[in-house]
């Protein structure tokens, strides 16, 4: 252990031999689904790949933290995952395929502690636009691997029915909390349908994709670009037209300065905020995770969570991702010198 506690290495080959050891585990239970696994390839819009391993290695530690102490506290909880995927993730640098946020969120809780509790959440609500994907979820159901009274929708994200269906759920007269995860490739999300969702108890995680952002915000702008994107997208995703009063990048702008303005339209709705900047691809791919975190009782452990990870994913640039890999390919052992920052 080092001062700051354990090692930045060692922390991660946990992790990463954690994520590795799960997914391996649910491409077991059926032949289907190691065939799916051993056929997976990227798809052509995830330019993210390598970066999901960080990603999801948060969203388990926070799932984690928030289910030991959760259903102490709420009748019911729900996990709300937008944009689900097919329940798999490429990693590019390994090729080989980890699972994706709903089975995290599934595998995370402990199902059936020393004490007989189950701390798994009461109900998932996915949501996935793509039809492949939405029918491979519904395998992962019709295998166990996700629960029976899963629902998932293949739809748009910001979809009426969704939100009905959420309300529904949540608003069933019981003292129920969420989390939602929200994870869009670059503006699905819109606005109004975050408001929804913060009507309603729970938390959130959103994805700020920074890196993706830029490319049509800078078409927008181009003053050469002929197929511009349309304004009304960006109108949606920041809820008004704020974002024209950031200056494009010819004009000394940064997509960075995006972030606040977005930042501010959640700050009214959650008393607590906290961000963790993922970065990689020589600094070219960069998102924010945001969380928006409702005070519910003091000292919420959670935020506590955030706090103890955020500095292990931040410090992670390209040459650590490089070790992450060799960990994952079982190599650590040559690298327990290595300490990062
Ligand atoms: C970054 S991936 C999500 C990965 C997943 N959260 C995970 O960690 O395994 C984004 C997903 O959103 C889906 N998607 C894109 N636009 C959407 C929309 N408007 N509504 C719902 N899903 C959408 C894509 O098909 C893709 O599977």
């Amino acid at each position: 252990m080092s001062r700051k506690g354990k090692s930045n290495i060692k922390w991660w080959t946990e992790k990463i031999d954690d994520l590795k050891g799960l997914s391996e585990n649910a491409q077991k239970i059926d032949p289907a689904i190691a065939e799916f696994a051993a056929d997976y390839s990227p798809w052509p819009d995830d330019d993210v790949g390598d970066w999901a391993l960080l990603k999801l290695c948060t969203l388990r530690y926070y799932v984690e933290v928030y289910s030991n102490v959760a259903k102490k506290h709420f009748d019911k909880t729900v996990y709300i995952d937008l944009f689900a995927g097919d329940g798999f993730n490429y990693l590019r640098g390994v090729k080989d395929v980890i699972i994706g946020s709903p089975l995290v969120a599934r595998v995370t809780p402990n199902i059936e502690t020393k004490k007989g509790e189950n701390k798994a959440f009461d109900k998932m609500i996915l949501v996935e636009k793509d039809e492949t994907k939405a029918s491979m979820l519904r395998t992962l159901v019709e295998f166990g691997l996700l629960p029976e009274n899963t629902k998932v929708f293949c739809c748009d994200a910001n979809a009426p029915e969704v939100m009905e269906y959420i309300k529904e759920v949540l608003n069933d007269g019981g003292n129920n909390h969420y989390l939602a995860f929200i994870d869009p490739y670059t503006m699905e999300i819109e606005m109004d349908t975050l408001k929804e969702l913060f009507k309603m108890n729970g938390d959130l995680i959103i994805n700020f994709m920074a890196s993706s952002i830029q490319r049509p915000w800078g078409n927008y702008h181009s003053p050469i670009q002929k197929s511009k994107p349309s304004k009304e997208k960006f109108d949606k995703f920041f809820g008004d037209e704020s974002w024209l009063k950031v200056k494009p990048s010819f004009e000394g702008g940064s997509v960075n300065e995006m972030l606040p303005l977005y930042i501010e339209k959640i700050n009214g709705h959650r008393e607590i905020i906290k961000i963790i900047k993922v970065t990689g691809n020589k600094g070219k791919t960069f998102y924010y995770m945001i969380f928006a975190i409702r005070r519910t009782y003091e000292n919420s452990p959670w935020l506590k969570a955030i706090d103890a990870v955020k500095p292990r994913i931040e410090c992670v640039d390209d040459k650590f991702i490089e070790i992450l890999y060799q960990i994952y390919r079982g190599k650590q052992e040559t690298l327990d010198s290595f300490n990062p920052s």
